[in-house]
């Protein structure tokens, strides 16, 4: 399975701050934001991976995070010449997925919680379908929504509804297979103009074949796409760093972990970062410390 990461769109709601920048690169607390859903990708086992932004954007994640193979995997870039919907992404991705499964993580949204791996790898590995997340929200309007029978299949899925039937909304991260690049081609334009995920998702849901696993309590689910969900993600971090000495969203110690990388390239990586607090945990962890 293959995966992306869009990180476009011109970031409105946070600016000046995305006046020269984008949204997907701004620090949450000691990382730029697109690590996290990068680790995220990685932890469900995926390893070529592409990067969609825009094409001012575009050469700042490249800078930033080259061609992979410091972490052993393989990222691609691409241009979204225009900001027009999230499934936009399989239509610029179609040369280069060829047909194979992808998965689709927005460069905003952060995920964290116990036994979450295990969820994703599981997602990635189901070769039939669409998996999508859905997590209880106060806000249900502001996201694409999912209504569920008792059994918890999918019985409605809409996006940003005025009066939301339920409040389970869908994450933005999807894993589809490998017939996406064929399903989306045929997703219209919204009323918005946007092709939209949700319409994907639907289609997927009308053919019987959308998964939709419930995030519990204990797992956290951020987007940082506002001054406060920003400061919020970033407080998280830090405080579920400081208190267990561990890391979130760190995809150096994910490659680790998942021995794409021995412990001599993550020590590497990790002098690489001085005395930054980031590099001292890093390096306990090459060390075996944690
Ligand atoms: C997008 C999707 C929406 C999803 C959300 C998750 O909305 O369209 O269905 O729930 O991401 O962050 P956007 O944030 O682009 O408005």
């Amino acid at each position: 399975m293959k995966g992306i990461i869009l990180a476009g769109g011109s970031g409105t709601r946070l600016h000046p701050m995305t006046q020269a920048t984008s949204k997907q690169l701004l620090p949450v607390y000691d990382k730029p934001m697109i690590y996290y859903p990068l680790s995220v990708l990685m932890l469900a086992g995926i390893r070529d991976i592409m990067v969609i932004s825009t094409p001012a954007d575009l050469p700042q994640f490249s800078r930033l995070m080259g061609d992979g193979a410091r972490l052993g995997v393989n990222f691609t870039y691409a241009v979204q010449p225009k900001p027009e919907g999230l499934a936009q992404a399989f239509h610029i991705a179609r040369d280069w997925l060829a047909g194979e499964a992808c998965a689709l993580a927005l460069g905003d949204n952060m995920i964290f919680g116990d036994h979450l791996s295990l969820q994703l790898q599981e997602a990635a590995k189901r070769d039939d379908g669409a998996s999508v997340f859905a997590y209880q929200v106060a806000d249900p309007e502001r996201y694409g929504v999912v209504t569920m029978d008792p059994h918890g299949r999918a019985l409605d899925i809409v996006e940003k509804p005025a009066n939301p039937a339920s409040n389970w909304a869908v994450i933005g991260l999807y894993f589809y297979d490998k017939d996406v690049t064929e399903m989306a081609a045929a997703v219209k334009p919204s009323a918005r103009g946007e092709l939209e995920i949700t319409d994907l998702n639907r289609m997927y849901m009308e053919a019987g074949k959308l998964h939709v696993q419930k995030l519990g309590r204990g797992c956290a689910w951020l987007d940082a796409g506002t001054p406060d969900s920003l400061m919020q993600a970033g407080t998280f971090v830090q405080t579920i760093q400081q208190r267990q000495g561990m890391l979130v969203g760190c995809p150096e110690e994910v490659a680790f972990r998942m021995g794409w990388i021995d412990a001599a390239t993550l020590r590497d990586h990790a002098r690489a970062l001085g005395k930054t607090d980031l590099g001292r945990v890093m390096m306990a962890i090459a060390e075996g410390h944690r």
